[in-house]
């Protein structure tokens, strides 16, 4: 194995700016498959030990400017920034530049807003440049030992770049958890709604644990064995695995399970926000993810949550749970049914958005990237991938035969529980507006077609008919007469 430092000036395949723990950890990946990586720090003390503690691990060539950072990647180039959303990474960017050639590549593997990547795509290409914002799942561990990559960028970029990342990836039955997404912001884009996703798989997994603590009385550690057991069945992920582990988890100061003491406040980076900002533009009915969104918002607004504190009547019905085992089946069908459905939304806004900016995005391969790897990593995304396999323009993946069959198995069990929830005042924001989307999309009939009228008694904002085509406006203040509009 090369020691560090020791590989001649411009033949790094790869390099890492910003060693932080995701970069560092990236930086650690490449070089133990193999690649021979460059890497650079704004401080270089981290740098240093980066080399110190893992210079063993493969060949580094560690640099302590820009300047001999770029100049030990062998052409074209190929940079990785690894640097803070927004301001920090134009900053970064804006120094490469001068310092690159024609048909380097710049990686943005961060978690890039892709407005902003696609402007970097725009403004790099206009120096000859490749830009590849990409999406990278999997936290610091997956970084180092196999995230789901999302790349986006030129279908040329990946040519050179693919084979290395595709190297890095997790592995599910010997496929990599990566492949090219699309043309500029389109990798950003699916790294976004796969967050949005997480947001709503996570709220679902809070409200079924809430709902098993109040109405079994079911302690942490008992929940914990609940899931485990889970995620023995069609639940198994990465987030029922870790729920399970979290659950059983004391607190080493008080004794207590750890999740008891946690503040009930839930924060974000931003990620769900702009999923659900997106979602709104797109007009893509994503309310599990919106709900999972604002219900974080919620648990953080603490003056209303003091006003209403013992002010706002409950008028609750206790849960009466007769048979345990039951009550228990029925929260994990009705929390597979939300998690369908949550998916099924965040694929329709992939497919909206690659429509409307022409990304050509394959759902099916994003669904196969996401088996490993990444957070939302599930069993039933092997589902998902047949059911795009089975039909790739598939217009509702809740509709497709096996999931129609796995949801409506549950839809009993949804409904009780969500009834009893409200009826027990214990609130289920992402398991009910799930609901409510599944019986909106399946119904025959909406009560749209009121709001059409009063928009056109108001505001002339005119209406279609059943019976027949065009657009109509009812004269509501003269004669009532229906015109053509
Ligand atoms: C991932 C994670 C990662 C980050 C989350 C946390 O895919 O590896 O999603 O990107 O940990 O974005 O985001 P919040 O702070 O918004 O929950």
């Amino acid at each position: 194995m090369t020691a560090a430092g020791t590989a001649p000036a411009g033949t790094a395949q790869i390099g890492v700016t910003g060693l932080a723990v995701m970069g560092r950890n990236l930086a650690r990946n490449f070089a133990r498959h193999g690649y021979t990586v460059a890497v650079h720090n704004r401080s270089y003390a981290k740098t240093q030990s980066l080399i110190e503690e893992n210079g063993d691990e493969g060949a580094f060539v560690p640099s302590e400017s820009m300047a001999d950072f770029v100049a030990s990647l062998e052409r074209p180039r190929k940079v990785v920034i690894m640097v803070k959303a927004g301001g920090p990474t134009d900053a970064v960017i804006s120094e490469l530049i001068p310092l690159l050639d024609e048909g380097d590549i710049v990686i943005d593997a961060g978690n890039a807003h892709f407005p902003d990547t696609r402007r970097r795509e725009a403004e790099l290409k206009e120096h000859g440049l490749h830009f590849v914002g990409t999406g990278v799942s999997g936290g610091e561990e997956g970084a180092l030992l196999g995230p789901s990559i999302m790349p986006g960028g030129s279908r040329d970029s990946y040519e050179v770049l693919g084979p290395i990342l595709e190297d890095i990836s997790a592995k599910v039955d010997g496929t990599p958890c990566c492949t090219y997404v699309g043309p500029d912001g389109a990798g950003h884009f699916v790294k976004m709604v796969h967050n949005g996703i997480e947001y709503a798989d996570m709220q679902l997994i809070a409200e079924a644990y809430d709902l098993l603590k109040q109405g079994l009385g079911a302690s942490a550690a008992e929940i914990g064995e609940i899931f485990r057991t889970w995620n023995e069945g069609d639940l198994e992920s990465f987030l029922i695995e870790i729920t399970a582990d979290v659950l059983s988890h004391v607190d080493a100061e008080t004794g207590q399970a750890f999740v008891d003491i946690v503040l009930d406040q839930a924060e974000q980076k931003g990620t769900g926000r702009w999923t659900v900002q997106n979602a709104l533009d797109l007009g893509v009915p994503i309310t599990g993810i919106a709900e999972a969104t604002f219900a974080r918002a919620l648990s953080g607004s603490v003056p209303q949550r003091a006003a209403a504190a013992g002010v706002l009547p409950a008028e609750t019905t206790p849960f009466e749970v007769t048979d345990r085992d039951a009550f228990i089946e029925d929260v994990r069908l009705a929390l597979y049914a939300s998690k369908v459905v949550a998916y099924s939304q965040g694929f329709d806004q992939i497919a909206a958005a690659s429509a409307e900016f022409g990304w050509d995005i394959d759902r099916g391969a994003m669904a196969r990237i996401w088996r490993g790897g990444c957070i939302i990593r599930a069993r039933f995304l092997n589902r998902i991938t047949e059911a795009y396999e089975r039909d790739a323009e598939l217009p509702l993946l809740l509709a497709d035969p096996y999931f129609a069959g796995a949801v409506g198995n549950g839809v009993g069990a949804w409904r009780r529980v969500v009834s009893q929830a409200a009826l027990a005042g214990v609130p289920t924001p992402a398991f009910s507006s799930s609901l409510a989307y599944y019986d909106g999309v399946r119904a025959e009939r909406l009560p749209a077609s009121l709001i059409q009228a009063q928009r056109d008694f108001f505001g002339a904002h005119t209406y279609r008919r059943t019976d027949k085509d065009g657009t109509f406006h009812t004269e509501w203040s003269g004669d009532r007469a229906e015109h053509t509009a």
